[in-house]
């Protein structure tokens, strides 16, 4: 099956994640599928957690924090800036405790509380996660490419979901025993409803939010992933043993598209040996990819004569990787 079948065959996939190694063409390829899907009449939105701002550097423009920005009609671009979203967390828990306490002020000691709990790392990952599940859940745009972070962090992300999941369900049982208590309390009180019976809303919603958004990277139906991988040893080893691991985490595989193979014509042209060793030892991996990876390799894309960046590039890849215009 070729890329662009499976993308004829399975019309209920609208997530679409390209995973791999650092540098491999995960970027490149989520805009070329976006640019592909927005010319066939879909509204498009990729999007990246990347704080390297790669989306801007692909479609030369700035789009990094500034919410879905319009590339072209139908395609949509995304980049989450952390560091503005963990602000705006502060800023959220600031009005809660002044609501709370009917302060105007926060006392010295929460603002340091509430600036070193913000740089931890894991708040950046729950302000990277949130902001993703937000993008996932708004279910405004036919497809959402999900240009992700290179192999190891997209592991640790998809870990993170799980790992969410177990913690919130301990903390939700928990609240609700506590809830029967502050219960009895509350109308012992005369209270209408009780803090602890906000706090278990919240923890509940959080909870549907998480389910929501990794049942859907996890759902074949509704998700495709696909692995870029280059034609070099190391790659194609590494591959399989993610291969392995994604398969731990039930994401379905969809298949394999193989970049930077260097165009074949080159071959019976009068080239030097260097170049022609080069293409010898590809021919060796690319034979190698295919025994290892069989017919989930979906397609091969050239190396081009120069880096992906502006439409223009980016409309030959998207050509490349689906064959024939747009
Ligand atoms: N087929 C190709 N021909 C020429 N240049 C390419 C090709 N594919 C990718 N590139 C270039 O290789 C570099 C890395 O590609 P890209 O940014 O898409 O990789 P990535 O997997 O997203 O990297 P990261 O892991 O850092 O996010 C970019 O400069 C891109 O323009
Ligand atoms: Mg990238």
């Amino acid at each position: 099956m070729s890329l662009r079948e499976t993308f004829d065959k399975n019309p209920d996939r609208r997530y679409i994640m390209f995973g791999g190694k650092g540098g491999l063409g995960k970027t490149t390829f989520s805009a070329a599928t976006a640019y592909w899907l927005a010319k066939q009449g879909k509204k498009v939105l990729v999007f990246s957690v990347d704080p390297q701002a790669s989306l801007s550097d692909i479609f030369k423009r700035d789009i990094f924090g500034k919410g879905p920005v319009e590339i072209m009609p139908n395609l949509f671009a995304q980049e989450i800036d952390a560091d503005q979203r963990i602000k705006e967390y502060q800023d959220e828990i600031r009005k809660k405790i002044r609501d709370m306490y009917g302060m105007t002020e926060i006392p010295e000691e929460i603002e340091s509380y509430i600036q070193s709990a913000s740089a931890e790392p894991a708040m950046e990952e729950s302000a990277i996660f949130d902001a993703v599940v937000d993008i996932v859940v708004g279910g405004e745009y036919d497809y959402y490419i999900y240009d992700l972070v290179p192999l190891g962090h997209a592991l640790y992300y998809l870990s993170m979901a799980s790992v969410y999941d177990q913690w919130i369900d301990k903390i939700t049982a928990l609240r609700t025993e506590m809830e029967e208590y502050a219960q009895v309390a509350s109308v012992m009180k005369r209270e209408k409803e009780s803090e602890e019976d906000q706090i278990l809303k919240e923890l509940q919603e959080i909870k549907y939010r998480i389910n929501k958004s990794s049942s859907i990277l996890t759902d074949k139906h509704k998700t495709a992933f696909f692995f870029v991988i280059t034609p070099e040893e190391m790659i194609i080893l590494d591959t399989q043993k993610a291969a392995g691991l994604f398969a731990k985490f039930d994401v379905p595989l969809s298949g394999y598209i193989v970049n930077r193979v260097i165009p074949r014509e080159l071959f019976s042209q009068d080239i030097p040996d260097y170049l022609r060793n080069r293409l010898e030892m590809q021919k060796g991996y690319l034979d190698k990819i295919d025994q290892v990876f069989g017919a989930d390799v979906l397609t091969r894309v050239p190396e081009f004569e120069r880096d992906i960046t502006g439409l223009p590039m980016i409309e030959k890849v998207a050509n490349s990787l689906f064959g024939g215009e747009a």
